[in-house]
């Protein structure tokens, strides 16, 4: 039973902002779910939550800015010639083996789209192997150490909804073979999610609805937790950001640690060629002169279809959430206020009367922070070109686009390239599928290709 000042105090904040109804069931509750429940009403900051309703309310499509919009055009890996490829790969691998770069994860998400139980990262999108998102991360980490002849601290952020599964998943699969010591786990923010009229949704009698509080969140938490300041005790100079959901993704990449590096820049982003001019990604661009994400939302079609001389569409530069910022640059800016993104969703809750509601269509608005709003504060970013079929694999809905299948058809695809540019023909692939774990090759380097011709009897072929 909370103690009486407590809980006023936790009535009196509430019905000054209307959200009086918070306390409808509390007579009903046991005496541990009056307290969770007082203790969750006074840690949420009403007043902030009410601003963000007002805006809703108040901001109307279409709204026109003033802003200068430019395109940030990513220079193409391929522009660089051989001998600059391999300088700034080398400069990479520098830093990792002095140790001055770390893995940053983004894994906080719902990942309402896939429809999956659980942390995404556990997904295991059907390759012969059988591993995990996670999995794949956490080798191509462990086989980028090994060639750097150095630990790559990795810090994942989960959120109070992921958080004791993604960590139980890992200690199960003791760390893939990582130093537990070198992986540092931590939950985001949360906020809370509102209905039409502003009022927060109970997601059980006693419980009030909560999301995290969007990727943007990172920031703040990566300061809170203590993460940046192990970053710094460690040496870290430079942080790769990347999210759950790309069965590609080339964890701190040393091309692309080097061209930054090389940049000089406090912030750097790996971008892919939209696929077509209308493909709805956000692109690189600058706004007002900084830096910043331009979602397909804001293009004119002007902006759309303009291309360039070189016969590149203008902005051409799609975001696919892969950063890296100098720890620097995020220990001056984590705390920094970040606007709040506005999503609609459908969101099953309590009604007054107790019962629970699962609406039929969108009831809820949930509040998120974007990890690109952090860019503008960078004021100078560079942009890497990269292709896509080598990097870029995401696994965001159950079927067709972006789903397991294709990432899982990608990663197979790039695999059987690899096997081919090592030597082996296509004759003798032909009807195989292979698969290369991270731990053999990081990017199709060292390929065992009499490994591979020893398997050929085979439908599946797998180097581990
Ligand atoms: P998405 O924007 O794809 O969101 O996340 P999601 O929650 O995974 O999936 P949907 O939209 O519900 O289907 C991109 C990356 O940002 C992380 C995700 O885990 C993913 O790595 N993320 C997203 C967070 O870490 N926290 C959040 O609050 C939201």
């Amino acid at each position: 039973m909370p103690d009486n000042a407590k809980l006023k105090q936790a009535r009196d904040a509430a019905a000054r902002y209307g959200q009086d109804h918070l306390f409808n069931h509390l007579d009903g509750l046991a005496s541990a779910e009056q307290d969770a429940l007082v203790d969750q009403v006074l840690s949420v900051d009403f007043e902030q939550l009410a601003g963000l309703h007002r805006d809703l309310v108040t901001s109307q499509a279409g709204s026109a800015s003033r802003e200068t919009i430019e395109p940030l055009r990513a220079t193409p890996w391929e522009d660089f010639s051989i001998t600059e490829r391999a300088t700034l790969a080398n400069q990479g691998m520098r830093a990792l083996r002095e140790g001055k770069v770390a893995a940053f994860l983004v894994a906080g998400g719902q990942g309402t789209r896939l429809g999956h139980n659980g942390p995404k990262g556990i997904f295991d999108i059907g390759l012969p192997s059988r591993k995990s998102l996670f999995q794949l991360q956490a080798e191509r980490i462990l086989r980028l150490s090994r060639q750097a002849g150095k630990t790559i601290p990795w810090y994942i952020m989960t959120s109070e909804e992921n958080h004791a599964d993604t960590t139980g998943f890992f200690k199960e699969r003791r760390f893939f073979g990582l130093a537990e010591r070198d992986i540092f786990f931590f939950k985001q923010g949360e906020m809370p999610v509102v209905d039409a009229d502003g009022k927060v949704l109970l997601t059980s009698k006693g419980r009030l609805s909560m999301g995290p509080n969007g990727n943007g969140g990172c920031f703040l938490a990566l300061a809170k937790s203590g993460a940046l300041a192990d970053m710094k005790k460690r040496g870290i100079e430079h942080v790769f950001f990347y999210s759950v959901d790309n069965a590609l993704v080339r964890v701190c990449d040393p091309h692309f640690v080097g061209f930054a590096i090389n940049q000089g820049k406090p912030a750097a982003s790996k971008a892919v060629i939209k696929v077509q001019p209308e493909e709805k990604v956000g692109v690189l661009c600058l706004r007002n002169g900084k830096p910043s994400v331009l979602e397909y939302s804001e293009m004119t079609e002007e902006m759309i279809y303009s291309k360039t001389a070189d016969g590149r569409y203008l902005y051409d530069s799609a975001n696919i959430a892969m950063h890296l910022f100098t720890r620097s640059f995020l220990e001056a800016h984590a705390g920094a206020s970040l606007p709040f993104h506005v999503a609609h969703k459908k969101i099953a809750y309590v009604d007054p009367a107790g019962n629970t509601v699962t609406p039929p269509a969108p009831n809820a608005y949930k509040f998120e922070l974007f990890m690109f709003d952090l860019f503008p504060m960078a004021g100078e970013m560079a942009g890497l070109l990269v292709r896509r079929e080598e990097e870029f694999a995401p696994v965001k809905n159950k079927d067709g686009v972006d789903s397991p299948a294709s990432a899982r058809a990608l990663l197979l695809d790039l695999h059987h390239k690899w096997a081919v540019a090592a030597g082996v023909s296509e004759e003798e692939l032909k009807g195989k599928l292979v698969e290369i774990s991270p731990l053999a090759s990081y990017g199709g380097e060292g390929i065992n290709t009499a490994l591979i011709r020893s398997q050929l009897g085979n439908p599946i072929i797998h180097v581990s």
